[in-house]
Protein backbone atom coordinates (compact mmCIF):
# COMPACT_ATOMS: atom_id res chain seq x y z
CA UNK A 1 0.00 0.00 0.00
CA UNK A 2 1.59 3.02 -0.71
CA UNK A 3 1.56 6.16 1.59
CA UNK A 4 -0.23 8.14 -1.13
CA UNK A 5 -2.61 5.41 -0.76
CA UNK A 6 -2.69 4.82 3.40
CA UNK A 7 -3.04 8.94 3.45
CA UNK A 8 -5.55 9.51 0.91
CA UNK A 9 -8.07 6.79 1.33
CA UNK A 10 -9.64 8.24 4.81
CA UNK A 11 -9.94 11.92 3.86
CA UNK A 12 -11.37 10.36 0.31
CA UNK A 13 -13.85 8.54 2.18
CA UNK A 14 -14.11 11.80 4.15
CA UNK A 15 -15.12 14.11 1.16
CA UNK A 16 -17.60 11.68 0.41
CA UNK A 17 -19.21 12.13 3.41
CA UNK A 18 -18.62 15.54 3.06
CA UNK A 19 -19.63 15.54 -0.08
CA UNK A 20 -22.67 13.35 0.51
CA UNK A 21 -23.29 15.36 3.86
CA UNK A 22 -23.58 18.39 2.25
CA UNK A 23 -25.30 17.61 -0.78
CA UNK A 24 -28.21 16.52 1.92
CA UNK A 25 -27.99 19.46 3.67
CA UNK A 26 -28.54 21.31 0.54
CA UNK A 27 -31.38 18.90 -0.71
CA UNK A 28 -33.12 19.59 3.19
CA UNK A 29 -32.43 22.95 2.24
CA UNK A 30 -33.59 23.27 -0.95
CA UNK A 31 -36.87 21.49 0.37
CA UNK A 32 -37.41 23.82 3.35
CA UNK A 33 -37.04 26.47 0.68
CA UNK A 34 -39.53 25.22 -1.25
CA UNK A 35 -41.62 24.64 1.36
CA UNK A 36 -41.60 27.93 3.17
CA UNK A 37 -41.71 29.65 -0.76
CA UNK A 38 -45.00 27.09 -1.92
CA UNK A 39 -46.74 28.29 1.72
CA UNK A 40 -45.71 32.07 1.31
CA UNK A 41 -47.09 31.64 -2.27
CA UNK A 42 -50.29 29.78 -1.02
CA UNK A 43 -51.39 32.79 1.03
CA UNK A 44 -51.07 34.76 -1.52
CA UNK A 45 -54.19 32.88 -3.22
CA UNK A 46 -57.98 33.23 -2.19
CA UNK A 47 -58.93 30.73 -0.09
CA UNK A 48 -60.89 27.69 -2.05
CA UNK A 49 -64.04 27.42 -0.58
CA UNK A 50 -66.84 24.65 -1.43
CA UNK A 51 -69.83 26.51 -2.65
CA UNK A 52 -72.49 26.84 0.04
CA UNK A 53 -75.63 24.29 -0.54
CA UNK A 54 -79.01 26.28 0.59
CA UNK A 55 -82.36 24.87 0.81
CA UNK A 56 -84.51 25.62 -2.24
CA UNK A 57 -88.46 24.82 -1.54
CA UNK A 58 -90.59 25.66 -4.21
CA UNK A 59 -93.24 24.29 -6.33
CA UNK A 60 -92.33 23.05 -9.94
CA UNK A 61 -95.58 22.14 -12.17
CA UNK A 62 -97.60 21.69 -9.26
CA UNK A 63 -95.50 19.67 -7.34
CA UNK A 64 -93.83 21.03 -4.19
CA UNK A 65 -90.07 19.86 -3.61
CA UNK A 66 -87.27 20.71 -1.37
CA UNK A 67 -83.91 20.29 -2.69
CA UNK A 68 -80.40 21.50 -1.64
CA UNK A 69 -78.53 23.41 -4.03
CA UNK A 70 -75.44 25.38 -4.33
CA UNK A 71 -75.88 29.17 -4.28
CA UNK A 72 -75.07 29.92 -7.87
CA UNK A 73 -77.33 27.44 -9.33
CA UNK A 74 -78.88 28.59 -12.79
CA UNK A 75 -82.71 27.98 -12.51
CA UNK A 76 -82.55 26.62 -16.34
CA UNK A 77 -79.49 24.03 -14.70
CA UNK A 78 -81.85 23.42 -11.52
CA UNK A 79 -84.95 22.16 -14.03
CA UNK A 80 -82.49 20.72 -16.74
CA UNK A 81 -80.00 18.61 -15.02
CA UNK A 82 -81.53 18.29 -11.58
CA UNK A 83 -84.73 17.54 -12.60
CA UNK A 84 -84.37 16.09 -15.62
CA UNK A 85 -87.12 18.83 -17.60
CA UNK A 86 -84.92 19.06 -20.36
CA UNK A 87 -88.03 20.56 -22.86
CA UNK A 88 -86.75 24.05 -21.34
CA UNK A 89 -83.87 25.06 -23.68
CA UNK A 90 -80.77 26.74 -23.76
CA UNK A 91 -79.46 29.03 -27.00
CA UNK A 92 -77.52 32.41 -25.91
CA UNK A 93 -77.51 31.46 -22.04
CA UNK A 94 -77.71 35.41 -21.96
CA UNK A 95 -80.78 36.80 -22.09
CA UNK A 96 -81.04 36.99 -25.66
CA UNK A 97 -82.91 34.22 -27.94
CA UNK A 98 -85.97 33.30 -24.65
CA UNK A 99 -85.51 29.90 -25.45
CA UNK A 100 -85.01 29.26 -21.75
CA UNK A 101 -88.22 30.68 -20.58
CA UNK A 102 -90.24 28.95 -18.19
CA UNK A 103 -93.13 30.38 -15.70
CA UNK A 104 -92.10 32.38 -12.59
CA UNK A 105 -95.20 32.43 -10.61
CA UNK A 106 -96.88 33.17 -13.84
CA UNK A 107 -94.62 35.36 -15.51
CA UNK A 108 -92.33 34.53 -18.31
CA UNK A 109 -88.78 34.66 -17.38
CA UNK A 110 -85.54 33.85 -18.62
CA UNK A 111 -84.59 30.83 -16.54
CA UNK A 112 -81.15 31.29 -18.31
CA UNK A 113 -80.97 34.79 -16.37
CA UNK A 114 -82.55 33.42 -12.99
CA UNK A 115 -80.84 32.09 -9.74
CA UNK A 116 -82.65 28.78 -8.68
CA UNK A 117 -82.06 29.90 -5.46
CA UNK A 118 -84.40 33.22 -6.03
CA UNK A 119 -87.26 31.11 -6.87
CA UNK A 120 -87.78 30.27 -3.14
CA UNK A 121 -91.49 29.69 -2.69
CA UNK A 122 -92.32 30.56 -5.90
CA UNK A 123 -94.05 28.68 -8.54
CA UNK A 124 -92.34 27.32 -11.58
CA UNK A 125 -94.27 26.08 -14.46
CA UNK A 126 -92.40 24.31 -17.93
CA UNK A 127 -93.78 23.11 -21.09
CA UNK A 128 -93.86 19.50 -19.38
CA UNK A 129 -96.14 20.64 -17.07
CA UNK A 130 -98.84 22.59 -19.53
CA UNK A 131 -100.43 19.31 -20.92
CA UNK A 132 -104.18 19.05 -19.27
CA UNK A 133 -105.19 15.41 -18.68
CA UNK A 134 -102.81 13.97 -21.50
CA UNK A 135 -103.82 16.70 -23.87
CA UNK A 136 -102.00 19.26 -25.80
CA UNK A 137 -103.52 22.62 -24.06
CA UNK A 138 -104.79 25.27 -26.30
CA UNK A 139 -101.33 26.85 -27.44
CA UNK A 140 -99.72 23.79 -27.69
CA UNK A 141 -102.78 22.93 -30.16
CA UNK A 142 -102.42 26.17 -31.67
CA UNK A 143 -98.76 25.79 -32.38
CA UNK A 144 -99.66 21.87 -33.30
CA UNK A 145 -102.39 23.48 -35.98
CA UNK A 146 -100.96 26.17 -37.65
CA UNK A 147 -97.47 25.28 -38.03
CA UNK A 148 -95.81 27.11 -35.60
CA UNK A 149 -92.96 24.55 -35.22
CA UNK A 150 -90.14 24.06 -37.77
CA UNK A 151 -86.99 22.47 -36.28
CA UNK A 152 -89.19 23.23 -33.26
CA UNK A 153 -86.32 24.17 -30.47
CA UNK A 154 -87.93 27.55 -29.60
CA UNK A 155 -90.93 26.38 -29.23
CA UNK A 156 -90.97 25.32 -25.99
CA UNK A 157 -89.69 28.73 -24.71
CA UNK A 158 -92.57 30.31 -27.51
CA UNK A 159 -95.44 28.35 -25.63
CA UNK A 160 -94.45 29.53 -22.30
CA UNK A 161 -94.33 32.94 -23.53
CA UNK A 162 -97.83 32.49 -25.24
CA UNK A 163 -99.10 31.38 -22.09
CA UNK A 164 -97.85 34.00 -20.20
CA UNK A 165 -99.08 36.24 -22.32
CA UNK A 166 -102.49 35.14 -22.62
CA UNK A 167 -102.98 34.38 -18.80
CA UNK A 168 -102.59 38.12 -18.31
CA UNK A 169 -104.73 39.46 -21.91
CA UNK A 170 -106.77 36.73 -23.08
CA UNK A 171 -107.41 38.85 -26.58
CA UNK A 172 -104.00 40.32 -27.76
CA UNK A 173 -103.84 42.17 -30.92
CA UNK A 174 -101.06 41.10 -33.15
CA UNK A 175 -99.06 43.98 -32.28
CA UNK A 176 -99.36 43.16 -29.06
CA UNK A 177 -98.52 39.17 -29.77
CA UNK A 178 -95.75 40.58 -31.76
CA UNK A 179 -94.55 43.19 -28.80
CA UNK A 180 -94.86 40.33 -25.94
CA UNK A 181 -92.85 37.86 -27.87
CA UNK A 182 -90.04 39.96 -29.06
CA UNK A 183 -87.39 38.45 -26.97
CA UNK A 184 -88.41 34.47 -28.32
CA UNK A 185 -86.55 34.01 -31.30
CA UNK A 186 -86.79 31.82 -33.88
CA UNK A 187 -84.67 30.93 -36.78
CA UNK A 188 -87.06 28.96 -39.02
CA UNK A 189 -90.79 30.07 -39.18
CA UNK A 190 -90.45 33.80 -39.87
CA UNK A 191 -93.20 34.46 -36.82
CA UNK A 192 -96.18 34.42 -38.97
CA UNK A 193 -97.20 31.32 -37.97
CA UNK A 194 -96.51 31.78 -34.47
CA UNK A 195 -98.15 34.43 -34.52
CA UNK A 196 -101.42 32.57 -35.66
CA UNK A 197 -100.52 30.14 -33.56
CA UNK A 198 -101.15 32.40 -30.34
CA UNK A 199 -104.38 34.05 -32.12
CA UNK A 200 -105.84 30.55 -32.40
CA UNK A 201 -105.09 29.48 -29.09
CA UNK A 202 -106.50 32.78 -28.01
CA UNK A 203 -110.14 32.23 -29.73
CA UNK A 204 -109.71 28.64 -28.44
CA UNK A 205 -109.72 29.54 -24.42
CA UNK A 206 -112.49 32.25 -25.45
CA UNK A 207 -114.86 29.58 -26.40
CA UNK A 208 -113.53 26.24 -24.78
CA UNK A 209 -116.81 24.31 -25.99
CA UNK A 210 -115.68 24.99 -29.58
CA UNK A 211 -111.77 23.78 -28.46
CA UNK A 212 -110.91 20.34 -29.56
S1 LIG B 1 -80.89 30.77 -23.30
FE1 LIG B 1 -81.93 32.10 -21.96
S2 LIG B 1 -82.45 33.80 -23.20
FE2 LIG B 1 -81.25 32.54 -24.51
S1 LIG C 1 -88.92 26.43 -35.15
FE1 LIG C 1 -86.78 26.26 -35.43
S2 LIG C 1 -85.97 27.87 -34.23
FE2 LIG C 1 -88.11 28.17 -34.16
Amino acid sequence: MSGRARHTHPPARFSVLKREGFCFIIAVGIGSTRNLAARSWASTLPAVSKPMKTLLSLTVNGRPRDDAISGNLLLVDYLREGLGLTGTKIGCDGGECGLCTVLVDGAPQHSCLTLAGSCEGKEIETIEGLTEGGRLNAIQRGFHEKLGAQCGYCTPGMVMAAEGLLRRNPDPDEATIRTEMASNICRCTGYVKIIEAVQMAAADLASPSEAA
